[in-house]
């Protein structure tokens, strides 16, 4: 017997765009959509979650250019890095697919299809910024240029981080494509428009009929009398998408097949596993559908999605559950200050489990944004997984392994026991509005109770009186039941800690239903810590690890980005220096360059360039005066290894004697770049 009538669920978290690693803010939303979802499960409806990678896009059709491999080679690749980042934080996909799919390609031109033949595609000229070089029409975010207003350099093409001035790409004095840096010309296409003017009518009655949050149905009245415009779907080639059916050349914005990926996504499962995808997705479904979004793409899904969907006959959501944006220590995500945090790099330090209870313990229904807090994520997670939670079961459990094993035949406090089991109630409505703050703060009430129970009891004091062993194990049985019902109402935000219980206890399931069933007799096994503290050091060094991730990345783009313009630049390289007279392997040999590790670095006073080096070559030091205080900060060279020439005869200068010379290329000024062997090599090392 079950309290729940089953129901049909389909959950979507939004998909993940394919040109970059899943970060915090992220995960925010996946995991709360995988609690929602695991919840369901525990209740006994067929539920499923799926979700794909976004694949499509200019950006990801440029940066596979740029990393020379082609596009299906790039997100291929981010997928397997998305899924495995997912499968760290316990992140539950029925299916994990990709917009780029046979499916996707199916269903977005079918829908397309309806829409056009129902009257609501219609076609249009517009002009617009384009790159002659790339041959490419080029975003508003790939146009950069001076303030029309003061003036200020590599600006983007709609505002003015100086100054503040809002403006159109086409007002930018002397505009440059970001990507070849070319001047932009301006050029006529035919573009494809999804005519959501004509449903103006059905999305004021949409949004205000229960499927959206109250203040982002409020927000979309205030758009919507505001007047809706026709929305552009197509873009010109090349780009890395579906082509438009009947359109060469075209094809569909990145956007129109998103949301279809979701579809996709639940049909290659339905596929596979015998699901019948009609009875999800036809007009008089009767399952429910519900995504699950950040509040910065609610128009996408709230006004172009339901449209789409009803015009092209399916059913529409549910329900579109937003929430807000991921800040960390108060303020927005920022590479800079080491809080631009990679789902990856938060695994390499930090139990991924403590973020899902910091999440769920702090999460509401609403769109406010979420501020991630360290200090308070450790003292959190300790003080309620550790010092309460697990606290209970080690507590007891030493005590009923000592009496046998097996718990005690009595229930020793019969209406603690059905109070627990009551509160499973509320929890479960907690759950099913998305309150996990308000559901995680009555469960950490139970562990109090159940706690506070085993303090008054005292078992460990009990046991030291002979003929209280019966008491002793009542107490400790009823304390591991009572813990069983707290990890029951837990398993939806912990699924690793629910497994380690289940492993423990020997549990054979640990859904909803069967907290109303009360362990008598039953054997568990001995207990092993389940979980550890979370350590202020980890989240230093997590820190740390993203500062470092960030100089890598800024090291490899300076790299790429010096491609295109190395041709013009390299040849002026040739005209500074033109290649010097041709000599013998003999004379090359002549010259010992040798790996050196600079141990110190100072400013030399009275000295305009130079800075004043002590070398160590392995064993040998040297004094080297260098002319490169134009590029350097002498903190920033002490530690790293250079490459010296270290049988150059020693030269008296004004402040002393230089001892060799260290080995870097440029023109002067801040252009000096100074050499650097690769990891492993040793001071005193020869360089040939
Ligand atoms: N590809 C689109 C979604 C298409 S859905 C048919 C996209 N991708 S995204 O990678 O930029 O974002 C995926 C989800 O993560 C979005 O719901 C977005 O709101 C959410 N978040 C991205 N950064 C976030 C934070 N800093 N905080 C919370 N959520 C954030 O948008
Ligand atoms: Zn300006």
């Amino acid at each position: 017997m079950t309290d729940v009538q089953p129901r049909k669920i389909l959950v979507t978290s939004a998909l993940p765009y394919a040109n970059g690693p899943i970060h915090l803010g992220h995960l925010l939303e996946y995991i709360q959509t995988d609690i929602w979802s695991r919840f369901q499960k525990s209740r006994g409806h067929e539920c499923y979650y799926v979700c794909a990678d976004d694949a499509h896009g200019t950006a990801i059709m440029l940066r596979a250019e740029r990393e020379g491999i082609t596009p299906e080679q790039l997100i291929a690749r981010i997928s397997e890095e998305h899924q495995a980042d997912f499968a760290d934080f316990k992140i539950k996909f029925d299916n994990y697919h990709s917009t780029h799919s046979d499916e996707n390609r199916e269903l977005s031109s079918y829908i397309y299809k309806q829409c056009r033949d129902n009257g609501h595609i219609a076609t249009r000229m517009i002009t617009q910024a384009f790159d002659p070089e790339q041959n490419l029409f080029l975003a508003d975010r790939y146009i950069k240029g001076e303030c029309p207003k003061c003036g200020t350099d590599d600006q983007y093409g709609d505002n003015c981080e100086a100054c503040g001035a809002t403006y159109s790409p086409a007002d930018l004095k002397n505009p440059k494509s970001v990507i070849s840096g070319a001047t932009p010309i301006q050029k006529d296409s035919e573009h494809y428009f999804f005519k959501l003017t004509d449903f103006d009518g059905f999305l004021k009655e949409w949004t205000k009929a229960g499927h959206l949050q109250e203040s982002v149905s409020n927000k979309l009245q205030e758009w919507l009398e505001g007047g809706l415009q026709d929305w552009d779907i197509s873009r010109d080639a090349p780009y890395f998408g579906f082509e438009i059916p009947d359109a060469p050349g075209k094809y569909f914005y990145v956007w129109l097949d998103a949301p279809i990926g979701y579809m996709a996504s639940f049909k290659n499962l339905c596929d596979r596993e015998g699901i019948n995808f009609d009875e999800f997705w036809a007009k008089d479904s009767e399952a429910e559908l519900y995504h699950f979004i950040g509040k910065d793409i609610i128009n996408f899904h709230a006004l172009f999605w339901p449209a789409m969907l009803s015009c092209s006959g399916f059913r529409t959501p549910t329900a579109v559950n937003a929430h807000g944006f991921v800040t960390v220590d108060g303020a927005k995500m920022s590479k800079s200050r080491g809080t631009f945090i990679k789902a990856r790099t938060f695994v390499d330090h930090v139990n991924p489990e403590a973020l899902r209870y910091y999440f769920a313990a702090k999460l509401g229904s609403g769109v406010d944004d979420f501020d991630l807090n360290f200090e308070d994520f450790v003292q959190r997670v300790n003080a309620d997984l550790v010092n309460k939670y697990v606290n209970i079961a080690s507590r007891c459990a030493g005590f009923v392994k000592k009496a046998g094993g097996a718990l005690s035949e009595n229930v020793a406090e019969p209406e603690m026991m059905a109070s627990f089991i009551e509160a499973g109630e509320q929890i479960a409505e907690f759950y099913e509005t998305r309150e996990f703050g308000k559901a995680t703060k009555l469960i950490m009430e139970l562990a109090d109770r159940a706690n506070e129970y085993i303090q008054t009891k005292e078992p460990w004091a009990l046991a030291k009186n002979e003929g209280s062993e019966q008491e002793v194990l009542d107490i400790c049985s009823m304390g591991i039941n009572l813990f069983r019902q707290i990890t029951i109402y837990l398993a939806p935000v912990l699924p690793e800690m629910a497994e380690k219980v289940q492993a423990f206890m020997n549990l054979e399931t640990l859904s909803w239903e069967s907290r109303k069933e009360v362990l008598k007799g039953h054997s568990i096994n001995k207990f092993k810590p389940l979980m550890q503290r979370v350590e202020g050091a980890q989240i230093e060094k997590m820190k740390e690890a993203t500062v470092a991730d960030l100089e890598a990345e800024q090291a490899l783009a300076a790299k790429t980005d010096a491609k295109p313009a190395s041709e013009e630049t390299s040849s002026k390289h040739w005209e500074d220096n033109p290649l010097a007279e041709q000599i013998t392997f003999d004379d090359f040999v002549k010259v010992d360059m040798r790996v050196a590790l600079i141990e110190n670095a100072q400013h030399v006073e009275g000295a305009g360039k130079l800075l004043q080096l002590t070398l160590d070559l392995g064993g040998e030091k040297r004094n080297v005066f260098a002319g490169i205080k134009s590029a350097y900060n002498p903190e920033d060279l002490i530690g790293r290894k250079t490459i010296m020439v270290a049988n150059l005869a020693p030269r008296k200068m004004k402040f002393g004697i230089s001892e060799g010379m260290v080995m870097a290329a440029g023109p002067g000024g801040k252009e000096i770049y100074l050499f650097s062997p690769d990891d492993g090599a040793e001071p005193g090392m020869r360089v040939f």
